[in-house]
């Protein structure tokens, strides 16, 4: 048995396949540390890293992280480039390691809305680990639920696809995340129990979770409770035995 013993001993089925997050929190965790905001997001950027670990370890396929959304783009100028040069450094840094470690990244989101150069590290980081296929890790950046949907229609209706062929698999077909399963549990830290504007068709059956915690503080243990009580629910889908 490994480090999360609890997880390990469910029947696999009753693991989810794909959790997605809404890290939240990195502000407040900063002013409650007496550290700049700036301080607070770098935290809670080396903690992707500790809880996509923890979550391949548990041996769940797939990983979605809400980064950067369509509305954080209000934020101040100095926010925001900061957090781009974050996602840029995770991407330089985590390439090599993907690669060894057959991880295979993407990102959803508009990408024509970010600058030239991430734009390049992306599609660099996306073809390079096309191939792999030990764990599926999505950044979601300057990424609104509205805006997928509204780009997936606008693509429908130039492929000129005719209106009694346009099912709901076409419509997830025209999603960023074609051909990824929707996510079987959504977890949101930081105390805030909305969505705001994540997966908004993808979550239709989810299970949602939500930890008090700031994303800097949230643990693997922390995971593992949200795996655990993930485990621990009946999942209907609108049937009833
Ligand atoms: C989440 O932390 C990170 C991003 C939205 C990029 P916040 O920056 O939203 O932290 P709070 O909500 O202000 O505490
Ligand atoms: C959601 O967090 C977006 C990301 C985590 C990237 P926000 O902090 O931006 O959401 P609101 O404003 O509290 O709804
Ligand atoms: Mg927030």
């Amino acid at each position: 048995m490994g480090q999360y013993e609890r997880v390990e001993k469910l029947p696999k089925e009753r693991l989810p396949r794909h959790v997605a997050i809404i890290l939240d929190g990195n502000g407040r965790w900063a002013e409650e540390h007496g550290v700049s905001r700036s301080k607070g997001h770098l935290t809670g950027a080396e903690n992707v890293e500790t809880i996509s670990d923890a979550l391949i370890d548990m041996g769940i396929s797939y990983l979605t992280v809400y980064a950067f959304s369509t509305e954080n783009w209000k934020r101040s100028q100095e926010e925001v480039s900061y957090l781009m040069m974050l996602l840029k450094r995770y991407l330089i840094k985590n390439k090599k390691d993907a690669i060894r470690r057959n991880i295979r990244i993407r990102v959803l989101g508009d990408k024509s809305g970010l600058a030239p150069d991430l734009q390049a590290l992306i599609a660099d980081v996306e073809q390079s680990t096309a191939h792999l296929n030990s764990f599926y890790l999505q950044f979601a950046i300057n990424y609104g639920g509205r805006d997928e949907i509204r780009r997936a229609v606008q693509r429908i209706a130039e492929e000129k696809i005719s209106p009694n062929l346009i099912t709901e698999n076409v419509i997830s077909d025209h999603l960023d995340t074609a051909g990824i399963p929707d996510p079987d549990l959504l977890i949101r830290t930081s105390g805030e129990e909305r969505i705001s504007n994540f997966l908004l068709w993808q979550l239709a059956y989810s299970e949602f979770y939500f930890s008090s915690k700031y994303w800097p503080d949230f643990t693997p243990q922390d995971l593992e409770e949200a795996i655990l009580s993930y485990a621990g629910r009946q999942r209907r889908f609108g049937g009833r035995k």
